[in-house]
Formats: C-alpha cells, sequence, structure tokens
C-alpha cells in the first residue's frame, strides 16, 4: 500500500493546538458553553455513548487553546465559572498538544467565481448567478476546501453528475470547509450529515453552511471516520462523499460501506493515481464496483456502487 501522498501540504508553522477535555451533565447545557466561550479559542461537544439505563446522558466538552494553558490556572478559572452546572472537575487537568493537520491549508478562493458543473464557487456573496448555476458562497479560511484543489473539484463534478439519483441522505467525511456538503445540499435539497475530525474545519464548515443558506438541511459533527453514534442512526445513506487520503479510505472501507443504502453511491478521492488500485481494491472486497473514475492528474476520484443488488459491507471470502 502506497504511503500518503506528499500534497497538499498544510501552511508550514501553522500553530499547534491544545486541548482540554472535561464530561459535562446534559442539564448544563447551554450555559456550560457560554461560559466556556471566553475562556478557550474554540469549544466543541461530543455526546457520550453511555448505557442510559445505567449512565444518564453527558457531555465530553472539549476546550481548544492556540497556547498551552497553565493547568492549574486554568482549573482555577474553570471552578470559578463553572459553579452551580454539576460539572465535576478533575483533580489536575490534562492539557493534550494535538500536532499540526497537514491536509489543512490556509489557501482561499480568490479572484473571479469558478465554475464546476453547475456549482458556481465565489469568494464573497456576489450578485445574481446566472440561473442553471448553483451558486456557493466559500471562505475556506484555515479548513480544506476552498473548491481551487483537483480533489475537491473530482468531487463537485462527480456530485454533479449524481444529482439525477436524486439522494435523500448524504454524508459528507472529511468535509473540510463544507464544501461538498452545501452542494450536496443545495443541488439535491436533502439532508447532509457533515464531518470532520478537526474543530476548526467543524467550525468553519459551520460558518459556510450558515452563509450559504443551507442550516436547516446540513448537520455539522465532530468525528473521526464514523465514530458517532448520531451517523450510524442517521445511516443508510443514498450518497456519500469521502475526501480523505488512500490509507484512511483503505482502513474506512467496511464502515463506509455499511452506512451505504444498497443502491447508494459512494465518492472517494483525496489520493493519487498510482492509489487508485490499492484503494479500489479495499472496496472490492467489501462488495462495491468502480463505475466511474475521474482522473485530476497526479489526483484522482472513483465512484463506487454496490455489486448486482447484494447488501454491501461485509468482506468478501478470498
Ligand atoms: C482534503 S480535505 C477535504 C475537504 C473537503 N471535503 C473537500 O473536498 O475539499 C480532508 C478533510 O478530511 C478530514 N479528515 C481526515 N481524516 C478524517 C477522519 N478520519 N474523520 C473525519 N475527518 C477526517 C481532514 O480534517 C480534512 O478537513
Amino acid at each position: 500500500m502506497s504511503g500518503p501522498p506528499a500534497a497538499p501540504a498544510g501552511p508550514p508553522d501553522r500553530p499547534r493546538l491544545h486541548r482540554v477535555r472535561l464530561v459535562a451533565p446534559t442539564a448544563s447545557m447551554p450555559t456550560l458553553l457560554e461560559r466556556l466561550e471566553p475562556l478557550a479559542d474554540a469549544v466543541s461537544v461530543f455526546e457520550r455513548e453511555v448505557d442510559e439505563a445505567l449512565e444518564p446522558l453527558s457531555f465530553e466538552v472539549d476546550l481548544w487553546l492556540a497556547e498551552r494553558p497553565d493547568p492549574d490556572t486554568l482549573r482555577a478559572r474553570l471552578a470559578e465559572c463553572l459553579g452551580g452546572l454539576g460539572v465535576v472537575l478533575p483533580e489536575r487537568l490534562e492539557v493534550e498538544e494535538q500536532p499540526p493537520e497537514t491536509w489543512l491549508e490556509a489557501a482561499s478562493l480568490r479572484g473571479p467565481p469558478q465554475r464546476i458543473g453547475r456549482f458556481l464557487l465565489r469568494a464573497e456573496p456576489g450578485g445574481p448567478a446566472p440561473p442553471e448555476t448553483i451558486p456557493i458562497w466559500m471562505e475556506a479560511g484555515l479548513a480544506f476546501g476552498s473548491g481551487e484543489h483537483a480533489t475537491t473539484r473530482a468531487c463537485l463534478q462527480a456530485l454533479d453528475r449524481l444529482v439525477v439519483r436524486r439522494p435523500r441522505r448524504v454524508l459528507d467525511l472529511g468535509c473540510g470547509s463544507g464544501i461538498l456538503a452545501i452542494a450536496a445540499a443545495k443541488a439535491c435539497r436533502c439532508r447532509v450529515w457533515a464531518v470532520d475530525n478537526d474543530p476548526i474545519a467543524v467550525r468553519v464548515a459551520r460558518e459556510n453552511v450558515g452563509r450559504n443558506g443551507v442550516a436547516d438541511r446540513v448537520r455539522v459533527l465532530l468525528a473521526d471516520g464514523l465514530g458517532r453514534g448520531a451517523l450510524r442512526r442517521a445511516a443508510p445513506f443514498d450518497l456519500v462523499l469521502a475526501n480523505i487520503l488512500a490509507d484512511p479510505l483503505i482502513e474506512l472501507a467496511p464502515a463506509l460501506t455499511g452506512v451505504l443504502a444498497p443502491t447508494g453511491r459512494l465518492v472517494l478521492s483525496g489520493f493519487l493515481d498510482r492509489q487508485v488500485a490499492a484503494v479500489e481494491a479495499a472496496y472490492r472486497r467489501v462488495g462495491l464496483r468502480r463505475l466511474a473514475r475521474l482522473d485530476r492528474p497526479p489526483w484522482a476520484a472513483l465512484v463506487l456502487g454496490c455489486c448486482g443488488g447484494r447488501r454491501p459491507g461485509r468482506p468478501r471470502r478470498a
């Protein structure tokens, strides 16, 4: 199996982030978030998966800080701020340093609007768009997905062709700026789950979803792969878009195929043309076959679907 491609690289001096995780009872929301916001650069929240018969529902709350905090000082501030909310602070706060994510790049869409299939990508709200186009206003900021990268463009082109299938539930795994999720929501007027494991991408995607007026259709979640119960509950998806990298896509083959509807389509990108065979083989083993390949040298994208109505997801015997 080939290693991950060298490009696209993130900005060379992208700062590391520091994460402090707390557990909070459901009843503390949303007051808890309001009180935490001034203390961190970003705050993200996961619903914890617990056996509800044994344990009350609670949330994992992550505080993201650009500067490494002093654990004792931060703990004292948290104790002061969170009084009365039922949050039990650990004796000593753990501060975890997160490595910079090379996939994130600061590239942002500049210059005139760009047309990809029917999608018209703009860096600003802009005036009226030609009637046959679907305007998308993207500000990628620190998240990947301004629409300038060949893999994003290949996914948009594949999506443009798949709209005729009228997908009702779409998953965008590795949503970055949210560009594919927004495009799907606008083109298909369907429900979309957009997922990223980077809290900055999640924040940027939410902003872009709001900017494009599709917040009622797109749910943006912080998750690693399909590691959130909400995603498994939302399945099956008629269309899954995943522009990540060859290695995670290969690893995710059984899980991604398992959430795909029997007649669903999977659009994969983020790998080099020399990695296509390995990616395709991993999905063939779980019952999917190639329906189309889009080449954007040195990058490639694949459109996959189920073989002959077989329920996807289980590895085939050799
Ligand atoms: C190449 S960007 C794609 C962004 C956007 N979908 C596009 O097509 O332009 C890949 C994104 O996947 C995210 N990612 C990588 N591995 C992931 C995983 N295991 N689970 C969720 N997101 C992941 C990265 O944080 C990054 O934002």
